[in-house]
């Protein structure tokens, strides 16, 4: 008997369903365990004297036909849940006779919307069975109840704590309008901003975030490490970020860290370009600014390379300088350094080397052409929020990328490692991929001699 074939309409279906089956699995890849969320939850509710509320994303941030849906960084470093439309209400540990009774900690989930669900795949909702132990909270409630929750709290504690948003929150009102949908509930409570005390937390990492830093960082050398390879005047900057995509993607890494960097020439000096539709040229510099993303964590990697596999004695001279500032901050990297903030600070650091050493054509210091701070902390984001004047402490990871980029002569040079802040001083986390002038122009033309698969 003939099989009957899928009308195209099912067909069409069907294949949603794959595709919607497969983002989803892709987002929950690399949960920690739940003792880890419960922990970072506990540290929390510790510190605060009223109830914290937060609100993950809906799904409707970004309308764009590419977008696959991401969770809102706080939101899932407190609960590793990555569905869409999730709240959570912490509740401080009973001090008094005046605290309520019941759970301190409540996971909200939407209704579940089963049609859609054919569309986007399962989803988990407060009546699944087994929730408690898919989700790491003992109590797991609609989020039709969030509100009525809250006026009952609002009975017992004068303060709440939510994310507020900055002055000017860019992209989506995420923040915004949950904080505008607290102040119509709470409509006699003080709401706070519980930001600071969550940023501080995420500044220092544990053993769990390490290895899916790690991991990020080690698929992103190899990426670089292919590139190093494979770069040579006739490909286009595309080609280049495309192998390294596809590296980051068969490793396991969910997405791109941030927009791929890869310049030639001139557009080595763009610090954000992202059009990469340029042909590599002889002679030409090639900045690769490229990071995967594993489990949430994210890569930021910076390597300057030669077009053609040779510095040219100016470039030499301009990425060593770059180097050495590199060197110079690094050498002062231990618990207690700043990146920012006065004089004995690692950008400050950096900052006097580059302008003491070397000129531009005009013999003027180089100073003006480094117009970036030296670095940021990296986590779920890949530019990690907290204070970047806050010394540094065990368990912290930077990045130190200094860079010179000098429009004029089409010559931008910026080298970029991710660093872990450790008891005695840090750990190159992109030790693997030199940064060496020699041994980068070695691996060019060791792979010359042999044509790349
Ligand atoms: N790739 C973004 C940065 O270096 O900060
Ligand atoms: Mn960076
Ligand atoms: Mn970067």
């Amino acid at each position: 008997m003939r099989a009957r074939a899928c009308s195209p309409s099912r067909r069409y279906i069907l294949g949603f369903l794959a595709l919607a089956l497969a983002c989803g699995l892709a987002q929950a890849r690399f949960r920690q365990p739940s003792e880890e969320y419960q922990a970072r939850r506990a540290k929390l509710r510790a510190t605060v004297d009223g109830p914290v509320v937060l609100f993950g994303y809906t799904g409707h941030e970004d309308a764009s036909e590419v977008a696959i849906f991401f969770q809102e960084p706080y939101f899932y470093y407190l609960t590793g849940h990555d569905e869409p439309g999730a709240a959570l209400l912490l509740i401080p540990e009973a001090r008094g006779t005046k605290s309520p009774e019941g759970p301190r900690e409540i996971l909200y989930l939407p209704a579940r919307d089963l049609k859609q669900e054919q569309w986007e795949g399962p989803k988990v909702g407060a009546d699944t069975p087994g929730i408690a132990a898919k989700t790491g909270f003992r109590a797991v409630e609609p989020f039709a109840s969030l509100r009525g929750d809250l006026t009952q709290l609002a009975k017992t504690y004068p303060n709440f704590y939510t994310l507020l948003p900055p002055d000017q929150e860019e992209g989506y009102p995420h923040l915004t309008n949950w904080s505008q949908w607290l102040r119509g509930v709470l409509t006699q409570s003080s709401l706070r901003d519980v930001t600071p005390v969550l940023d501080a937390m995420r500044q220092v990492k544990s053993a769990g975030e390490l290895a899916l830093l790690q991991k990020a960082v080690d698929l992103s050398v190899d990426a670089h490490l292919d590139a190093m390879k494979r770069v040579r005047p006739g490909l286009f900057e595309y080609q280049v970020a495309a192998r390294m995509k596809e590296i980051h993607e068969m490793g396991g890494c969910e997405r791109e860290a941030y927009a791929p960097v890869v310049g030639t020439g001139f557009n080595s000096t763009v610090l954000h370009y992202s059009a990469l539709n340029e042909e590599i040229k002889d002679g030409d510099v090639v900045l690769i600014d490229v990071g995967g993303e594993y489990g949430g964590y994210t890569a930021d990697i910076t390597r300057t390379i030669p077009a053609n596999g040779k510095f040219t004695p100016r470039q030499r001279e301009i990425y060593d300088i770059v180097l050495g500032a590199q060197n110079a901050a690094l050498a002062a990297v231990k618990p207690g350094a700043v990146l920012f903030g006065g004089s004995g600070s690692l950008q400050q650091i950096a900052a006097d080397y580059i302008d003491t050493h070397g000129h531009d054509k005009q013999g003027r210091t180089l100073g003006r052409y480094y117009i970036h701070g030296l670095g940021h902390h990296v986590g779920l984001d890949v530019h990690d929020p907290g204070d970047r004047t806050r010394p540094l402490e065990p368990g912290m990871v930077i990045t130190i990328e200094p860079g010179i980029y000098i429009p004029e002569e089409n010559l931008g040079v910026r080298i970029e490692d991710e660093v872990l802040i450790t008891k005695d001083g840090y750990q190159l986390l992109t030790a693997r991929l030199t940064r060496s002038v020699d041994e980068i122009e070695h691996i060019m033309a060791a792979a010359r001699a042999t044509p790349q698969p």
